[in-house]
């Protein structure tokens, strides 16, 4: 029998939950580490003996890696949602029959009634708002969960009365202040983003502003600087009568590519919510952003921009399955240099390799910075990891065959001055052993300090946060 291939392993359901699992270490990881890596992803496709058609429509589990003292702890957990009980009872979640009508029957049928209940499966992203661990995705519906044990408690609602229909799971700390911010979008007669930050302490959410949306945009993630937030809206639009039967055809069919317009800037002022430029540029896609920083009266802004939107059709089971991420479109790390006086935009490429899910460490969000982590995606039969030296536009990477890297996330030793001193944690499906493996390198050569394997293959995930002990 042959070994299964990336695609047979890395989407195939996960039955057994595991709980504070000591892992065997290979290797040694250095002994100031203490944390949690919590991440998201899913971890069940099948729903009444029919399997889901993307990658985005798992259902949610939750797993954290626990380092202390140079031992790792792994506990896998899946929500506990509607969706799941759902999924349980051979159902799916999300279903809404609309046919079809005039924009203004079903603005007024909107108004009346609000938008179908959207899915609770959280499976994409988390974050901590003061003390709560929450479960992110796009719908505006995430999921509290106890950060130690992953069990689900229940639906997390914010005290506000912002009202949005589709929401960003990427949301971004700012450092300096400790507030999170993140965007949604509310459908209406005008389609809008409204922006807010999140308080450290208190959790409550306060609007930043709102600006109009054209499309509207799928907008997935956001650039923030000191005073500024940038919303790329892409030509990739979301039609808005098949969001509003959200969730029941899937993601993949609300969404339109019109070649046609080009990629619009927004520029909203964090302080007044005003929206001070919105340049136009050449069109492209972008799922993720890496870092943005304020430079001589500019907005510096750098993500992973790729050349169209047909990105979001490889990441369906039918295209991976035919050799996993081979088919996939490469995405590239290009900088964007905005003056917002003039909405003059310049854009460059810092480098030339494929990447994708950036991510930098958390001190250096919204501020100059040199040096970017990501999952390197330009090889066949593996997904290796990357250091960008976004300064020098030059790069360091780890690969080895059969081993498919997931988001890696870069923690800087305590007290250290150098930007790239501490180490990066990465999960990577190691096709030969047919398991997941918890990877540890330095963050300065990229050398590999330890791997520790868990007990069992775990599908490709999306999203985590490193949450340290003493925070
Ligand atoms: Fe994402």
């Amino acid at each position: 029998m042959s070994t299964p291939n990336a695609y047979e392993l890395g989407f195939r359901s996960v039955e057994r939950e595991v709980t504070d699992r000591r892992l065997p270490v290979e290797g040694t990881i250095p002994d100031w580490l203490s944390g949690r890596l919590i991440r998201n992803g899913p971890g069940r496709f099948e729903v009444g003996g029919e399997r889901a058609t993307h990658w985005f429509d798992g259902l949610a589990m939750l797993r954290k890696y626990a380092v202390d003292d140079g031992e790792v702890h792994y506990t896998n957990r899946f929500l506990r949602t509607e969706a799941y009980d759902a999924a349980a009872r051979g159902e799916r979640t999300g279903e809404f029959a609309s046919g079809p009508g005039s924009v203004r029957q079903t603005l007024r049928w909107l108004r009346a009634l609000g938008p179908p209940a959207s899915t609770d499966n959280a499976n994409v992203h988390v974050a901590r708002f003061g003390d709560h661990y929450v479960a992110q995705t796009e719908a505006p519906r995430w999921i509290a969960f106890d950060p130690d044990t992953l069990t689900t408690r229940g639906e997390f609602r914010w005290t506000d009365d912002l009202t949005v229909h589709l929401t960003a799971a990427h949301t971004t700390v700012d450092p300096r202040t400790g507030e999170t911010v993140g965007f949604g979008l509310q459908f209406g007669r005008r389609h809008r983003y409204h922006l807010y930050a999140v308080d450290p302490e208190t959790a409550a959410r306060r609007r930043i502003g709102s600006v109009r949306a054209e499309g509207p945009g799928y907008v997935h993630d956001c650039a923030v600087t000191r005073d500024y937030v940038v919303l790329v809206e892409t030509p990739l639009r979301i039609d808005v009568w098949r969001a509003l039967v959200p969730w029941g055809d899937g993601l993949l069919d609300m969404l339109r590519y019109d070649d046609d317009r080009g990629t619009r800037l927004l520029v909203v002022d964090r302080e007044t919510g005003g929206l001070v430029a919105d340049p136009t540029v050449d069109p492209f896609f972008t799922f993720h952003h890496v870092n943005a920083y304020q430079s001589d009266g500019e907005v510096v802004m750098d993500l992973v921009a790729f050349a169209d939107a047909s990105i979001v059709d490889a990441l369906t089971f039918e295209t991976l399955s035919r050799d996993a991420f081979a088919a996939a479109p490469e995405g590239r790390l290009d900088r964007f240099r905005i003056d917002p006086d003039a909405a003059e935009v310049i854009r460059t490429r810092r480098y030339d390799g494929g990447l994708e899910l950036p991510t930098v460490p958390p001190a250096v969000r919204t501020r100059p910075y040199r040096y970017a982590y990501a999952q390197a995606t330009d090889r066949r039969g593996a997904n290796g990891l990357v250091k960008v030296d976004i300064d020098r536009e030059t790069a360091t990477e780890w690969w080895a065959r059969g081993v498919y890297v997931e988001e890696p996330r870069m923690i800087q030793r305590p007290g250290a001055d150098a930007e790239d001193a501490g180490v990066v944690l990465a999960p990577a499906l190691d096709t030969d052993a047919e398991r997941t493996v918890l990877l540890v390198f330095d963050a300065e050569t990229l050398s590999l300090l330890a791997r520790a394997p868990l007990p069992h293959a775990v599908p490709f995930g999306f999203h985590g946060r490193f949450f340290p002990a003493d925070a």
